[in-house]
């Protein structure tokens, strides 16, 4: 046994090795002291999954575990490649039982006729996408939402029970029953018998992830088969009234249409896996995300004070404590993930728990932040072909929990416990969650209306529109005629989030609707405080003319953001900035920033007057000679042609201002290179959908095997949200860049203003909220 840490490479391995112990990989490779302890089964895992491997995600990213004879995977990015080729890496082994039983556990199983096969979570193509396609349809959030009230209705009862006791458990008092009951009513199962299931849907999950002692394999091994009789049972009833509400009726009378899709191993199979696929991730989950609110008390405080932020809460919650805390795949053939050579046969386990705490995907990944931007790409739900089916009734039932539980106990706290998990990889959530509260000061003893207010849940992803975040005014202060600047600090004393220059936040003027964006105007290295500078346009929509008329200092506002989709790029030689009026806001930060990074930049600020052009005196003091002022009543104006006649090698033009100007500055860019001019847009110039114009198209989504049709009155991004695909979006005009997606093949009809020219020339990426397919179908990597 050696030791010694070996060098990347020398071993034939990609990673370096710390310490190395007397085990081999497959491959032959050796195996690291840390690889050869990896024990899922240990406490240490159980706790914190993410945590427990953090070693193998920052170092050994992709090792071998002797212990459990898989390969375990770490990374976001190789996780989600092992989920986008489900050919390479086939989920058959998703159900295996990953401790093998000993021979009288195996007489047990037969003995019930058990025969649990292939369901959807398991099955290979060419098996499973036309089966996942014909049952898909009651799980588009159009077919989610007439369980809303049911769920709704289940979580008020079970509040109702235990509201006045002061303390519960709400796993057993709650969480644990209500999405089993939703679950049966989903699948179409009658109610009875909830407390047998319950027991035996424990056993099936011991039975499948765990690892059972060979003394306990005999009793979970009966449970299990009469889990399975029950299934079956249940299947026969259904045969006789299958015209009744339920996802497996919907199964039942499909398999009349298509016998070889829908076929009866099928039915009985997923009789049984649907209910712990249903029930017991949700239940976890939701277990999991009030454990780790209540531990954050003051995002508990602030998701009571702003019901908003709850479907993102929901999403960040799943993204750092997720029910599912890894999954499994199969070699079927001789492939290299991450670099690391993997036989055909070889089983993987990919712990999508430790790819949701990867840096690289997530910036500040351990922090735990329901404003986070990008929550919902978390893997908890796997990706692509085989992505969880019931995601959105999942995110329903969970939002509707919060819901409740952030506006009838938001004094609730977490009691003084130790959390036990079923030791299994795979399903985790706490078996107790102990919480208490004072009664004498629930909310609704002295409004008692507040039982039965609803905030309404968003079914699908989260939009971002909704992550605002609170702001106090610390001054308003006039900078111009007709222009105020507003400081902007953060109710609690800690800073607000750092911004980079080019960046804005949108305000939301008086109500959500009216949402404004502005840039930020001030120093970006003066941490914590926002600046921003509002023009009054008594022409506009109304944003500015509340702020000039509304604002003063010491109000609460809300905002979303910062977010810079007008990003200097601090490797140029030269800067060439160009402001017309109010644009000056994002073009005097890039410039103090060109600035402080000694850059070599020039600043050509216009406008009507002097009086009507803010930070003049400022910006005079910071760049000198540098700047240059065009005041119209002067006589004086921006040569435009004249000054980007010759373009500069390497150097970029920034330039933010009235639309004609922008136009104006297209032209005289001409003959620069492509990508020469960045211009900072507001104002959407995309003419709202006109269906009398429009065409409609077809897109084939090559990670999900779908194909989807728009028609002329839809958008790509709402016609792949009814089909259940997760798209980010924000503004839905074409102006963020955030709805990106990855284009395999076809002519995409570019609308938005974000793409440069030669990025639409390249055709690998369009904007779903705005562009369409010019012709024919397009293919995307979705
Ligand atoms: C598949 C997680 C709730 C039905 C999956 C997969 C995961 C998962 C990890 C496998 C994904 C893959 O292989 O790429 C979760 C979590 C849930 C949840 C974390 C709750 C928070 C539900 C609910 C239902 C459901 C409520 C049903 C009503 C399914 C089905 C599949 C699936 C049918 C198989 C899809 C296929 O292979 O085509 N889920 N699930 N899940 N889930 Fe869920
Ligand atoms: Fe902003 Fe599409 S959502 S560009």
């Amino acid at each position: 046994m050696s030791d010694t840490a070996i060098p990347p490479h020398a071993s034939g391995c990609p990673v370096a090795h710390g310490p190395l112990s007397s085990e081999r990989t497959p491959t032959g490779c050796p195996v690291s002291e840390r690889a050869a302890g990896f024990d899922p089964f240990e406490d240490g895992y159980q706790q914190d999954p993410p945590e427990y491997v953090r070693w193998a995600r920052e170092k050994e990213p992709i090792f071998f575990s002797p212990k459990l004879g898989y390969w375990v995977i770490t990374r976001y990015d190789d996780i989600k490649a092992v989920f986008r080729d489900n050919i390479t890496f086939s989920p058959s082994n998703a159900l295996e039982k990953i401790t093998p039983t000993g021979d009288e556990a195996n007489a047990v199983l037969a003995s019930y006729g058990f025969a649990l096969n292939r369901t959807l979570v398991n099955e290979d193509e060419p098996a499973h996408m036309p089966r996942r396609r014909v049952l898909m349809d009651p799980f588009t959030p159009e077919a989610l939402k007439h369980h809303e009230p049911m769920v709704r209705e289940l979580a008020r009862s079970y509040v109702d029970r235990f509201i006045d006791d002061g303390k519960a458990d709400l796993v057993d008092q709650m969480l644990w029953e209500i999405p089993l009951t939703v679950a049966l009513h989903f699948l179409g199962v009658p109610e009875e018998d909830m407390d047998t299931l319950r027991k035996y849907s424990i056993a099936h999950t011991v039975n499948t992830w765990g690892r059972p002692k060979p003394e306990e394999q005999v009793a979970v091994a009966h449970a299990v088969g009469n889990f399975w009789q029950y299934a079956g049972k249940v299947l026969e009833k259904m045969r006789q009234d299958p015209d009744a509400p339920g996802w497996m009726q919907y199964g039942i009378r499909k398999q009349k249409l298509h016998p070889e899709v829908v076929t009866d191993s099928y039915l009985h199979s997923m009789m049984m896996a649907g209910i712990v696929a249903a029930h017991e991730t949700t239940a976890n989950a939701t277990a999991n995300a009030m454990k780790l609110l209540l531990q954050h008390p003051q995002v508990w405080r602030e998701l009571c004070e702003d019901p908003g932020l709850i479907p993102n809460a929901v999403e960040e919650c799943l993204r750092h404590n997720g029910s599912v805390a890894a999954w499994r795949r199969l070699v079927t053939r001789d492939t290299q993930v991450g670099g690391v050579d993997l036989p055909a046969g070889s089983r993987l386990l990919i712990v999508t728990s430790s790819a949701n705490h990867d840096e690289a995907h997530f910036s500040d990944a351990d922090l735990f932040d329901i404003r986070r931007d990008n929550a919902s790409d978390h893997l908890t739900f796997g990706y692509g072909s085989h992505q969880c089916m019931g995601k959105n009734l999942a995110r329903m039932e969970m939002q509707i929990f919060l819901e409740e539980f952030t506006r009838r106990l938001p004094h609730m706290r977490l009691s003084q416990q130790r959390f036990s998990y079923v030791p299994n990889t795979s399903f985790r959530g706490p078996e107790h969650l102990w919480v208490e509260w004072d009664p004498a000061a629930n909310p609704e003893r002295s409004s008692p209306k507040l039982r039965d207010v609803q905030v309404p849940v968003r079914i699908g992803e989260p939009s971002r529109h909704a992550i605002a975040r609170p702001v106090v005014v610390e001054r308003v202060t006039p900078v111009a005629e007709g222009i105020v600047k507003l400081r902007l600090v953060s109710p609690d004393g800690k800073p607000l989030p750092r911004w980079t220059a080019g960046s804005h936040i949108d305000v939301e003027c008086g109500t959500p609707e009216l949402s404004r964006q502005y840039s930020l105007c001030g120093d970006p290295d003066q941490a914590g405080v926002l600046e921003i500078a509002v023009l009054h346009e008594p022409e506009g929509r109304g944003g500015s003319a509340w702020v000039h008329a509304q604002v003063k200092a010491g109000d609460r506002l809300r905002i979303r953001g910062p977010r810079n989709h007008f990003r200097l790029d601090e490797s140029l030689p030269k800067a060439i900035f160009v402001a017309g009026g109010i644009g000056i806001t994002p073009v005097s930060a890039m410039a103090r920033r060109a600035k402080a990074l000694g850059m070599d930049y020039e600043l050509h600020y216009s406008g009507r007057s002097r009086r009507r052009m803010a930070f003049l005196d400022e910006l005079a003091a910071l760049h000198g000679e540098r700047l240059h002022v065009y005041a119209r009543d002067e006589g004086r104006r921006c040569d435009l042609p004249a000054l980007l006649a010759e373009p500069v090698a390497g150097a970029q033009v920034y330039a933010c201002g009235p639309l004609r100007m922008l136009e104006a500055l297209e032209g005289c860019c001409a003959a620069w290179p492509e990508g020469a001019l960045r211009v900072e847009h507001f104002e959407s110039t995309l003419a709202t959908l006109d269906p009398a114009r429009e065409h409609a198209f077809e897109v084939e989504l090559k990670d999900s095997g779908l194909v989807v049709i728009v028609p002329p009155e839809q958008t790509l991004l709402s016609a792949l949200r009814a089909a259940n695909v997760d798209v980010q979006s924000d503004c839905e005009e074409g102006l963020c860049g955030s709805c990106e997606v990855r284009v395999l093949s076809g002519r995409v009809d570019h609308r938005d203003v974000v793409l440069t020219r030669s990025e639409r020339e390249a055709n690998n990426k369009m904007m779903a909220c705005c562009s369409r397919a010019c012709e024919g179908r397009l293919v995307l990597e979705l």
